[in-house]
């Protein structure tokens, strides 16, 4: 894929930049923020940009460090070695995604330790070698730092191997250009919408664990855009996917309703 057919994206601030500081200085990369706040897009974004493949790894507690690296499979009798996400970027040049790193058991993360310091290599004791990351290798992780807790949450000796940027949800001109172009739904209607957002994200604490995604509005636009009535659509996107009490919905409907009418 070339840079001109990368998956779009809506800059916020100056993250394309950090990101190609760091992939042109060696640096591993580490995205915190909450979900459904682009981390996936702008790494998916980025790998275009720069033109290097992307091996993603979706993070969690049963993976093993061999699902990572690779192990001998049985191939027509013999066994055969074949390499993981991360040994292919690491042999093949590109970026290496783990997303939900905090979902990694501590044991697991450590295996990047070498990859993400100065040393940039991956030792593969199965097989004995230890390959060199080359110039085009990257790492980049993320994780939601909303629902940390203190079983989850990264060694210091992991999190300060990488450079660190968060992201947030975009300020409402930003979004409602991401709105508009991810579900065709006409500019004014759109920016009821993000409106909307901002109020109902002010409401986030004590009830709700989470504010009301980027990517639940552009559900939300694309129901619109399909032609289902606009409290409807609110109410499938933007309320029911956050709570499950009665009241905190309830709450968040009074909004919808003082924004929309009915
Ligand atoms: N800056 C942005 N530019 C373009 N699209 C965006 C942006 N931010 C959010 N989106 C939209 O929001 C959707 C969700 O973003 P994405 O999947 O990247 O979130 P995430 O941060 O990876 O969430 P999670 O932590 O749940 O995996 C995207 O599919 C895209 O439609
Ligand atoms: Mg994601």
């Amino acid at each position: 894929m070339s840079a001109a057919e990368a998956p779009y994206y809506e800059p916020v601030g100056h993250e394309r930049e950090l990101f190609e500081y760091a992939f042109h200085r060696k640096l591993p990369l580490l995205l915190k923020g909450p979900t459904g706040c682009g981390k996936t897009r702008f790494v998916s974004h980025m790998a275009a940009r720069l033109g290097l493949p992307l091996q993603t790894v979706a993070c969690h507690d049963d993976l093993t460090a061999s699902d990572l690296t690779g192990r001998y499979l049985l191939q027509g009798g013999e066994t055969v070695w074949t390499d993981g996400p991360l040994t292919r970027a690491v042999r093949h040049g590109g970026l290496c995604y783990l997303d939900e790193v905090v979902e990694a058991r501590k044991d697991v993360t450590v295996v990047m330790h070498p990859l993400t310091d100065d040393r940039r290599v991956l030792p593969l004791d199965r097989t004995g070698e230890t390959l060199e990351a080359p110039e085009d290798f990257m790492m980049v992780a993320s994780y939601n730092p909303g629902y940390q807790h203190v079983l989850k949450s990264l060694k210091p000796s992991t999190r300060q191997r990488f450079v660190a940027l968060e992201l947030d949800f975009p300020p409402p001109e930003q979004e409602l250009a991401i709105v508009v172009h991810e579900s065709d739904l006409a500019r004014e209607r759109a920016r009821a919408l993000v409106n909307l957002a901002v109020r109902l994200r002010e409401l986030k604490g004590q009830d709700l664990e989470e504010a009301v995604s980027t990517r639940l509005l552009v559900y939300c636009a694309r129901l619109m855009q399909a032609g289902m009535p606009v409290l409807q659509a609110c109410r499938a996107t933007l309320v029911e996917p956050l709570s499950d009490d009665a009241d905190v919905r309830e709450g968040l409907m009074e909004t919808i309703r003082a924004t929309f009418g009915g």
